[in-house]
């Protein structure tokens, strides 16, 4: 099988296409580029030309690299011009009948030598290969729109895939610039899959009417540091592209609730609400800007405000909230229980705030919770009970904002925001792990990469402390009883020895 790769052939020259064989022809690399559609393939170059006249005019690329890069492409107009190729890699519509039909034709044409690649986001790898002379010359190199942005390359074997062959395409991707990780043929491979906690806890949250969906993307993008909240995420892709997806997904892990989506991304669907496409999905749209967006909770005014009482099992996160509120002006009462006047500011986690509060024993009345697991600088949930009184929620929300962090205050719900989709997030990468369908290093990289999330779920996990988020998931599925939530074993044995979640087993023999 080639192991260097000089010449490479591209079937299918869209977006994807086109994106891969600019990474290609900067790296050196001859590029023959074939569509079915008459004059797509010039087309594509043609794009790309333009493309590099503006890298050259943005100083991002020199003119000699662009008009070198610009060498190595030339457009064939029949498959069996891609006969000399070291790799032919597809693009085409995704369907796994015309995918496999598309391979059958390239075995007949190119030498035995020649790799074939898919950059399939959803399809098996190994059912593509499946009627292949050559099974184990067939591989998935799955890329992320925008391609020579997106810094990352799934490489996926099939069953029947030869290592080597993988090994030839993770070298290919460090000469692309970009950054290989190794996945097993899985449903997602690994971040189509990881990506599923965000999106489907979002849309829990909200079918639970936890918040406003501008709340809960507020809540995700300020105190958890995501770079969009997962309704916003949802209006960027569309509906049409992310609620069939989700659904994938679910069937093909065969109805695990961990997958689940929701009722309400499938209505949209349906309504044609998708998103900034068709100019509303959670929020409206006009030429791709955000009108009409609500505005955050507003911070209540408050003259006088009651003593507040602090239920915390952790003492130094309790020390921690006591000297935050007295700072803001707080009186903060010291005894074991609240006095009758006092507000209850409790931080459980993963119970919600009526669980809470007959834990420590509080009127739910005057009870909020507020949430520590993410560090209480730049922004504070508040949680109240079902019967939390208007004057404490306004003294919690007012003072908590005091210093100018914004606060938002949720209604009753296991975990929060940020805990249960943190846990979701972290739970997820933890089972992507236990199945090794990647290296726990391989994981963060590709989810840091392909998502954008501030840090690979695993080691976020180690910085928010696995046995705390232990604790949220097995609360939260006592609570709920739903199976969505039950802890990973792999979560739960590095919880339980006090080890990192990057830890791996040694190999067995
Ligand atoms: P596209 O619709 O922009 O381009 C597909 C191209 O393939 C078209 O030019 C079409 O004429 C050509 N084509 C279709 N069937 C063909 C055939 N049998 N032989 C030769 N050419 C054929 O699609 P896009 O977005 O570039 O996606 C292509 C593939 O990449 C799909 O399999 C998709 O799942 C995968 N992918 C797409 C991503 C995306 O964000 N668009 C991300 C990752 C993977």
């Amino acid at each position: 099988m080639s192991s260097v790769i000089n010449r490479l052939g591209i079937v299918g020259t869209g977006v994807m296409g086109a994106g891969i064989a600019q990474l290609a022809a900067q790296a050196g690399i001859n590029v023959a580029l074939f569509d079915r559609r008459d004059g797509a393939a010039s087309a594509a170059v043609d794009g790309l030309r333009a493309t590099f006249n503006k890298l050259v005019t943005k100083d991002k690329v020199s003119k000699a690299s662009a008009e070198a890069a610009l060498s190595h492409l030339s457009v064939v107009d029949t498959l069996s011009a891609l006969s000399d190729c070291d790799m032919v890699i597809e693009a085409i519509v995704e369907d796994l009948g015309v995918k496999k039909a598309l391979f059958a034709d390239l075995e007949a044409i190119v030498s035995k030598q020649c790799i074939l690649a898919t950059n399939t986001s959803s399809l098996s790898v190994t059912a593509i290969a499946a009627n292949l002379n050559h099974p184990e010359r067939m591989a998935g190199f799955h890329f992320f729109n925008p391609v020579p942005l997106m810094k990352v390359i799934e490489v996926i074997g099939g069953i029947s895939t030869d290592e080597a062959v993988v090994d030839t395409l993770l070298t290919l991707a460090e000469r692309f610039g970009h950054t290989g990780v190794r996945a097993q043929d899985t449903p997602g491979f690994i971040v189509n899959h990881a990506g599923r906690a965000y999106s489907t806890e979002g849309l829990k949250i909200l079918e639970e009417r936890v918040a406003e969906p501008h709340d809960i993307d507020r809540i995700l993008r300020e105190e958890a540091g995501f770079r969009m909240g997962p309704l916003e995420l949802f209006d960027l892709t569309g509906l049409d592209v992310s609620h069939p997806a989700m659904e994938s997904i679910f069937t093909q892990f065969y109805h695990d609730p961990r997958y689940r989506p929701s009722y309400i991304s499938r209505q949209m669907l349906q309504g044609k609400r998708l998103g900034r496409k068709t100019n509303i999905g959670f929020y409206r749209y006009n030429n791709g800007q955000k009108i009409d967006a609500p505005a955050p909770q507003p911070v209540p005014t408050v003259s006088d405000l009651p003593p507040f009482w602090v239920g915390c099992a952790d003492s130094a996160l309790h020390a921690h909230v006591s000297s935050l509120l007295k700072s803001l002006g707080a009186s903060v009462e010291q005894g074991d229980s609240p006095s009758a006047q006092a507000l209850c500011l409790l931080l459980p986690f993963g119970d919600d705030a009526v669980s809470a509060s007959v834990h420590y024993g509080t009127d739910p009345e005057r009870t909020l919770c507020l949430d520590g697991l993410m560090g209480l600088q730049r922004h504070r949930t508040l949680m109240m009970t079902p019967v939390t009184r208007e004057d404490m929620r306004d003294a919690a929300h007012a003072l908590l904002a005091r210093d100018g962090a914004g606060v938002t205050v949720i209604r009753d719900s296991v975990g929060f925001v940020s805990q249960r989709v943190l846990a979701a997030v972290v739970n997820l990468a933890c089972d992507i792990a236990q199945r090794e369908i990647a290296s726990p290093t391989d994981i963060d990289k590709a989810v840091r990469l392909g998502l954008n999330y501030p840090q690979g779920p695993l080691e976020w996990g180690d910085a928010l402390g696995p046995k705390r988020l232990l604790c949220i998931l097995e609360r939260i599925y006592t609570l709920t009883g739903d199976p969505r939530y039950r802890p990973s074993p792999w979560l739960r044995r590095r919880a339980t020895l006090g080890v990192s979640l990057l830890h791996t087993s040694p190999r067995i023999g």
